[in-house]
């Protein structure tokens, strides 16, 4: 049995699978450059984060209807419950529907309808936070803060993806005021690629509570210090980093070192379609490399619950 746990960096378009993108495409007329499923899994050979992310926005293209995000998401829901998550707050990328003719509503009403279902389901909670895309313009990411406004009862936060290298957090402070000033709970990638100074900048700029990735923190010991004092969760997703090459092997992952300095860990999936692995498979991948006992693994697990943007009543259900 899988042990219990939070999945909090999930990207839903990251859980489309080469089967489900075949059927929408052939439901939606959409023609693939890949011959079939196969062929677009020997696609899957990434060199680092911006060749993944040409792939991910190119099979996008395959959704297109409310029931296509409804599909998607259901069927990741089903798969995380049989990993043993119990909640899961999960990302989507507005714009890269928007830019499609995809309307904003259209992707969060076709997400909440598999979301709805999904206490009932999967016994799963579930939570929405929609990402900029950092290497979009400030002001694209305004006017997608502004479409979102008739959707905020259903979204809980705001984050940032994307092409991380030359797109600091600070070009998004105005649009992470305007979130704050909404009530949204705010997040970020940072220090996946980017340097730890962008960790820094995303805490101290746009005041995000976690931090998503944020593996490079720990070439400025003072900053991780920083981040053990404050509690401050990072969200790592180790099989996607060996994907993207931001570590050549999983053993190398400094997963035990971040525990070891205090730092509040979460194991998590990304893209769990691209990058061969489900949020359990994350923490099997770890314990076996690492060499992970009960103790460890409990406390990632624990960790998820307390990162988790849930309310009092609902953490101590059990959870
Ligand atoms: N979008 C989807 N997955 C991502 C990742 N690992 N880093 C940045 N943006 C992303
Ligand atoms: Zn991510």
């Amino acid at each position: 049995m899988p042990v219990p746990k939070a999945e909090l960096h999930l990207h839903i378009e990251g859980t489309l699978e080469p089967e489900l993108a075949f059927a929408l495409a052939a439901r939606n007329g959409v023609t693939l450059p890949y011959a079939d499923t196969e062929a677009l899994r020997e696609a899957y050979r990434f060199s680092d984060l911006q060749s993944f992310l040409d792939l991910y926005y190119g099979l996008m293209a395959v959704l297109r209807t409310a029931e296509d995000f409804t599909e998607l998401a259901d069927a990741y829901l089903a798969r995380a419950g049989e990993q043993g998550v119990r909640h899961a707050e999960i990302f989507f990328d507005p714009q890269a529907h928007t830019a499609r003719g995809v309307p904003f509503g259209v992707v969060v009403e076709g997400l909440c309808a598999a979301l709805d279902r999904a206490e009932e389901r999967y016994g799963i909670s579930t939570r929405l936070i929609m990402c900029f895309l950092r290497d979009e313009s400030a002001e694209s990411a305004m006017a997608t803060l502004e479409a979102a406004k008739p959707y905020l009862g259903r979204i809980t936060g705001v984050g940032l993806d994307s092409a991380e290298v030359g797109h600091p957090p600070a070009k998004f402070r105005e649009v992470y005021e305007e979130a704050a000033r909404l009530g949204l709970r705010r997040v970020a990638h940072a220090g996946e690629e980017g340097p730890a100074a962008y960790v820094r900048e995303a805490l101290d700029v746009l005041g995000v509570e976690r931090i998503d990735h944020g593996l490079r923190c720990l070439e400025d010991p003072e900053l991780v210090e920083r981040l053990a004092r404050e509690r401050v969760p990072l969200t790592l997703c180790p099989l996607s980093n060996v994907r993207l090459r931001a570590i050549d092997a999983i053993g190398d992952h400094p997963l035990r070192t971040m525990l070891a300095a205090g730092l509040v860990a979460t194991v998590n999936s990304d893209d769990p379609a691209y990058f061969g692995g489900y949020v359990e498979d994350n923490f099997d991948a770890v314990r076996d490399a690492l060499g992970l006992g009960e103790e460890e693994l409990r406390t990632l697990a624990r960790n998820s619950f307390l990162a988790a943007f849930l309310e009092d009543d609902e953490e101590l259900r059990g959870r």
